[in-house]
């Protein structure tokens, strides 16, 4: 029998069936409507059927759910912080009868559960947001997704696991609840304490954790979320290579590494308590609770969504009804007098000390500066830095946009040009001309087929930039929602440089180079911009050219000026 503490709610729940159920659930689901489920669903999904979210079986019907949302706890009175709902669109849920099956599948098509629609109902999802995160502003990234992303209506039910995610990344580190507790067991650890992290961990986490370690007599259970963190985060690839290194820095045989592939919500005391339920049903008796634990970020007015300690306190209140240790941290940060880390709370009146946010992090490998030895160890320096190459390593986009004979093509070819002459990056001409031979050619200039055409380019150039390379597109994307999607798709990989070819429309027509402005007021060719199509001005162009008395040698080297301002070109030589 082990020495490790109970599932919450008493029983690990496996929802898995075995092979001859599997068998006949497979033969039936030709009978049944399919689901498809999305990232954070599927990550759910997971969690109900290993028993990570014990002792729930299945989605949560509307009982559950209210009573979750107003007290904290299942309808049985079982401590339970967070609705876990399948979220559907309404007419997915109007084409449902009650009681029927639904494969949930994979985005593959594979099925992985069954799940029986016992109850079918549209949430409050004002009233939902207010009672889970204590807010209602869509700054809150769970707000964001429940308002914006979420489908209207609720599927409650209960759940049979036929398979489970496949997940082909990092499988030595991955355990189910039970995998994770018949390990502890073979390494003989009656007590340990779970780390929850979403961030690459550093001196100060190493720390904190050592001394998590000493204070308990526990072992150290690294146990990180891969599952979705928040938006911007650093990957989990980069970061799991991070905590296989650290894992060095742990006295032998005390620390372990396991991924939990949970979608955090960022909800705060509410998120912190489901944490540490979530530990307890992988077997750990200890939990840690620092700073800003699971913390969104700021709201719309700039300010915290919750008290840095707001979420400690919380979960403290629960210990004993948990039966888990809560170990709460104030802030580590480090001494430079003394050369080590400590609590905020320790620190002698007016003791100078030194810390680096995240943001500051990202700012400092984007910029390519040092990460002092004080701050991480190397290792986890060279890591982030493999990953997260500064400007001038890092591929980009520049965007040209404006009406047919601006001179879009002319400056970009002119900016190919500069661009291969310095070397060291790949170019990429995306023309308007070029795509719509190569990419588009079935395609004509209606508002749809033009936002096809651009959302294409923006596909493609996403790809170069995320790989390194340089795009230059010059189209004449006219619509201003468009391009902000192509910039958030670009810039997810690398940087976007919208540049505006501002030349007004009277100048374009005179030079009509290819003659089509004639064309188009004689109506000859129809939906042209400009002439009986609209060209909507962008207002957010990090570069616009004035090309009335300008050559586009000049106007090219004035997009160079800016990519240098922004880091893009510095230190190229010597790359
Ligand atoms: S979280 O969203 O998962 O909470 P993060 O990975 O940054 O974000 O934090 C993981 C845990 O470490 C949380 O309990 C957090 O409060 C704690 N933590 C992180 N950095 C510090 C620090 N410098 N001092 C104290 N606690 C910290």
């Amino acid at each position: 029998m082990s020495n490790l503490i109970e599932p919450h709610g008493g029983k690990l729940t496996n929802l898995l069936v075995d092979g001859n159920e599997k068998t006949r659930l497979h033969e039936e689901s030709r009978q049944w409507k399919s689901f498809d489920l999305n990232q954070r669903q599927l990550c759910d999904l997971e969690l109900l059927l290993t028993g990570g979210f014990s002792p729930l079986s299945g989605f949560m019907k509307q009982e559950d759910y209210r009573s979750v949302l107003d007290d904290m706890r299942l309808r049985d009175g079982t401590l339970w912080p967070m609705p876990i709902t399948l979220d559907v669109s309404a007419e997915f849920a109007e084409s449902l009868r009650e009681g029927e099956n639904i494969a949930l599948r994979d985005s593959e098509g594979v099925m992985l559960a069954v799940l029986t629609a016992e109850d079918i109902w549209q949430p409050d999802k004002e009233a939902e947001a207010e009672a889970v995160y204590a807010t209602a502003d869509t700054y809150h990234p769970a707000v964001e997704h429940l308002f914006n992303q979420a489908g209207d209506y609720y599927i409650g039910g209960s759940v049979q696991g036929v398979c489970l995610p496949a997940r082909y990344d990092f499988k030595l580190h991955r355990n189910t609840p039970s995998e994770l507790r018949s390990e502890f067991e073979r390494m003989g650890w009656r007590d340990v304490v779970a780390f929850q992290t979403r961030n690459p961990m550093h001196r100060a986490h190493v720390e904190l954790t050592l001394r998590a370690a000493k204070e308990t007599g526990a072992n150290v259970l690294i146990h990180p979320v891969v599952g979705m963190t928040k938006p911007g985060d650093v990957d989990h690839y980069t970061r799991v290579r991070v905590y296989q290194k650290i894992l060095d820095k742990y006295p032998a045989y005390t620390a372990h590494l396991s991924l939990l592939p949970l979608a955090m919500r960022m909800g705060g005391p509410r998120e912190a308590l489901w944490h540490a339920i979530i530990r307890k049903n992988y077997g750990c008796n200890h939990f840690i609770v620092g700073r800003d634990h699971a913390g969104p970020g700021k709201n719309k007015d700039g300010e915290d969504f919750y008290e840095p300690y707001a979420a400690q306190e919380f979960v403290q209140q629960y210990e004993s009804e948990l039966g888990m240790t809560i170990v709460p941290f104030q802030m580590m940060v480090y001494v430079d007098d003394l050369d080590m880390y400590k609590a905020i709370d320790e620190l002698e009146e007016n003791q100078e000390y030194s810390s680096i946010s995240g943001t500051q992090l990202r700012e400092r490998l984007a910029d390519g500066r040092e990460l002092p030895e004080w701050f991480t160890y190397p290792e986890v320096a060279e890591e982030l830095r493999r990953s997260y190459p500064p400007r001038y390593r890092q591929g980009f986009t520049v965007f040209l946009t404006g009406l047919s004979g601006s001179g879009k093509s002319t400056i970009a070819k002119a900016l190919q040009a500069r661009l291969l002459e310095m070397g060291g990056r790949p170019v990429t001409l995306l023309d308007g001309d070029m795509v719509r031979k190569h990419l588009s050619s079935e395609l004509g200039f209606s508002k749809q087929h033009r936002d096809i055409n651009i959302k294409r380019i923006g596909f493609v150039a996403s790809e170069i930039t995320k790989n390194g390379g340089i795009g230059i597109c010059a189209p004449i994307a006219p619509y201003e929602a468009t391009r902000q999607e192509v910039r958030g798709m670009i810039s997810a990989g690398g940087g976007f440089v919208l540049a505006y070819v501002a030349t007004p429309l009277e100048i374009c027509k005179q030079r009509d180079r290819k003659g089509l402005y004639a064309k188009a007021e004689a109506g000859e060719i129809q939906e042209f911009t400009g002439i009986s199509d609209p060209y909507e001005e962008p207002e957010d162009a990090e570069v616009v050219l004035e090309t009335e008395d300008t050559t586009p040698e000049e106007s090219a080297q004035q997009i160079i000026l800016h990519l240098e301002s922004e880091g893009y070109l510095a230190g190229e030589t010597d790359s």
